[in-house]
C-alpha cells in the first residue's frame, strides 16, 4: 500500500453515511491504514438526495474531529448523479483537491444524461472523476465505453478490492481488463467497514496483486 501513498476514496467521517458509525472506530481505521502505508487519506463521504443529505456545511463539524488522526485527513465527497445533481453543482462542490471531484453513478441502469452531466461539470471548472466504474454491471458488455469517457477527460478510480474479488468475478475481470488497457487513474479503499479493512489487510498475502500495485502508475499522489 506504499506505493499508493494517499488514499482518495473512503467512509471514515463518522456518522454521516453508510461508513464509520463514530468516531472511535474511525480514528482506529486509520491508525490500521497508516499501518498497512498509506500517508494520507481524503476521505468521501456520500452526498446524494434523500439518503446521505450532507452538504459541505453540515460535514464540517463531524469532519473536524479527525483533525487528530494517525494520518493526516482533507475532506472531499463521492456525488451520486442523478436529476438533483446539476442544482447541486450551482453551490461549490468539494473536491479531492485541485478541480477534480469525485462521482458516481446507479448501480442499476446508466443515467442516459451521464454524458451531459460529466460535461456540465467540466463548465464549472471541474475535472470529474468517475467512482469505481468496473462495478457498473451494464458497462461490462460494451467495455468500450470506458475508454470512450476516459477520452472525453474523466478520471476512472478502480476500487482496490475489486481486484481481489470481493465484489464479485465480473468485477473483478472489469477491473483487471481496465488496468491490462492503461485506464485506470487512480485506485481507493472505498473503506466503508471492517469487513472491508480485513479484505484490505489480507491484500499483503497476494503477491501478484502486490506486485500490481507498486508497478501500477496510478496517479494518487497527484492528489
Ligand atoms: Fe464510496
Amino acid at each position: 500500500m506504499k506505493a499508493i501513498g494517499t488514499d482518495m476514496h473512503s467512509h471514515l467521517v463518522p456518522g454521516v453515511d453508510d461508513g464509520s458509525p463514530d468516531l472511535q472506530t474511525s480514528l482506529s481505521f486509520i491508525e490500521q491504514l497508516q499501518e498497512l502505508g498509506l500517508r494520507r487519506l481524503i476521505t468521501t463521504p456520500h452526498i446524494m438526495t434523500e439518503l446521505y443529505p450532507n452538504s459541505p456545511q453540515t460535514l464540517a463539524v463531524p469532519f473536524e474531529q479527525l483533525k487528530n488522526a494517525a494520518l493526516p485527513v482533507h475532506l472531499a465527497a463521492e456525488y451520486y448523479m442523478d436529476e438533483q445533481f446539476p442544482a447541486r453543482m450551482e453551490k461549490p462542490l468539494l473536491t479531492l483537491g485541485g478541480e477534480r471531484v469525485l462521482v458516481e453513478i446507479s448501480f442499476t441502469s446508466e443515467p442516459f444524461q451521464l454524458h451531459s452531466w460529466l460535461f456540465d461539470l467540466q463548465t464549472k471548472g471541474y475535472r470529474p472523476v468517475l467512482a469505481h466504474p468496473e462495478r457498473y454491471g451494464y458497462f461490462h458488455h460494451r467495455p468500450e465505453t470506458y475508454r470512450d469517457i476516459r477520452s472525453r477527460g474523466v478520471d476512472l478510480q478502480v476500487n482496490l478490492l475489486s481486484f481481489t474479488g470481493y465484489y464479485g468475478r465480473q468485477v473483478q475481470q472489469a477491473a483487471w481488463w481496465l488496468a491490462e488497457q492503461q485506464l485506470v487513474d487512480l485506485i481507493g479503499t472505498d473503506l466503508h467497514h471492517h469487513r472491508h479493512l480485513r479484505a484490505i489487510t489480507a491484500i499483503g498475502d497476494d503477491k501478484k496483486l502486490v506486485k500490481f500495485l507498486m508497478e501500477y502508475p496510478f496517479r494518487n499522489n497527484d492528489l
